[in-house]
């Protein structure tokens, strides 16, 4: 694992291979893709995750540099433990890097969220997914569309198990702690009074596609101040976004206050207090991948600012409409027009169902035995 939504994904996997009575042993491998507090360390203590056994330490760098740090640094862990297995997840840099150092020392690789496409090749994610699956020997796939995707690409059906969404289960099981943050944060994001359940918009935007294009980024951020009229706006803001808003004079730190008619933007949450704004919040505006999904899974609108997803069924059976950038203000303007939330939102997707963990341990333990 290396990056943000690498965490979620891998602690349910921890967690049902240590549940096992078969006697596996695992070691935890972080990247260091990233390292700042708010995008990794917060994450450990929120999931319960151990600490790495090791931490490769290899940090920011064009994709090239990142890429091959990671490959170096993989490699002589890799040939000291020699694993069974090399698990990776999702589909950053770090999961394309210790993928291609594996199988080129002749290890089994196991691609957990494997199959997911946008068929957009100007996104680095897609590069990644699609060399990772054709080089991983089990691609352990999240929904099936994804086992149709990989079937279309001439992938053989032995290689590929349906066990479902593992960023879920993580949902599933810290839904209550998050929910026990939410009059903290309440009072927290509004000093005038509580924040009302439901009665807020959540932002996050990281992909270079809507931060890297100084116009993009500003007509988004003309938007969100639209939409702080109607409703207090929170952005907890990535890195990246905040290294474009600082470049373009943005001040990207406006304090906790949640007045209204302006966006507040944060540092990062960790995943407690950002899961309890998701879950409260009137609607979500995005372009992540995870997210996404859990709107999805929690019946929470998400508007995702994205020509295209690789997440099909979040529009299909969920609460998801893709816009491009230079469509948000119209589904702004259409999202403040429908009243609240609906409360039956909530689709029921196969195997989004808390036990995806349980199915990967399974599948790689099956495999062990040469079932
Ligand atoms: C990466 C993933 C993306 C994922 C995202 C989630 C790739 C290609 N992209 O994008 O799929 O959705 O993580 O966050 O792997 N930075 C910090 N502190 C950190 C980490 C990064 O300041 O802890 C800054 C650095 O300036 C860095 C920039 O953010 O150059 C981008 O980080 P990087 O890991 O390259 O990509 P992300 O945009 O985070």
């Amino acid at each position: 694992m290396g990056a943000r939504p690498n965490f979620m994904k891998i602690a349910p996997v921890i967690d049902a291979l240590i549940a096992l009575d078969d006697d596996v042993t695992q070691t935890l491998v972080h990247t260091g893709q990233h390292y700042d507090e708010e995008m990794s360390q917060v994450f450990f203590r929120d999931l319960g995750l151990q600490t790495p056994d090791v931490n490769l330490g290899v940090g920011s760098g064009t994709h090239a540099a990142q890429t091959a740090a990671v490959m170096s640094a993989c490699e002589p862990v890799f040939e000291q433990a020699r694993p069974d297995w090399v698990v990776v997840v999702g589909d950053v840099n770090s999961t394309l890097a210790a993928t291609l150092t594996a199988s080129k020392m002749g290890l089994k690789v196991a691609h957990v969220e494997a199959g997911l496409r946008s068929y957009d090749r100007t996104m680095p994610e897609e590069h990644n997914r699609v060399v990772t699956d054709h080089l991983a020997d089990l691609l352990l796939t999240p929904s099936r569309d994804a086992d149709a995707n990989l079937a279309r690409e001439g992938i053989a059906a032995e290689r590929i198990r349906f066990v479902g969404n593992v960023m879920i289960d993580t949902l599933i099981s810290l839904q209550p702690a998050a929910e026990r943050r939410w009059p903290d944060l309440s009072g927290q994001f509004n000093s005038a009074g509580l924040l009302g359940l439901g009665e807020y918009a959540l932002v996050t935007l990281h992909r270079p596609s809507n931060v890297d294009r100084p116009e993009a980024l500003k007509a988004i951020m003309d938007d969100l101040a639209f939409l702080a009229e109607s409703m207090p706006v929170i952005f907890p803001v990535h890195p990246r976004t905040r290294a474009r808003l600082d470049a373009m004079g943005i001040p990207a730190n406006t304090g906790n206050t949640g007045e209204s008619g302006s966006v507040t933007m944060v540092e990062p949450l960790g995943y407690l207090d950002f899961l309890s704004l998701q879950a409260n919040a009137r609607l979500v505006v995005t372009d992540s991948g995870g997210l996404q999904e859990e709107t999805t899974f929690l019946g929470v609108p998400c508007i995702t600012v994205r020509e295209n997803t690789e997440r099909p069924i979040t529009i299909e059976q969920g609460t998801n409409t893709l816009v491009p950038s230079s469509g948000l203000r119209e589904a702004l303007v259409k999202a403040l027009s429908q009243s609240g939330r609906a409360a039956s939102a909530r689709p029921s997707i196969e195997y989004w169902d808390g036990k995806a963990g349980e199915r990967v341990a399974a599948a790689l333990t099956g495999a062990l035995g040469g079932s």
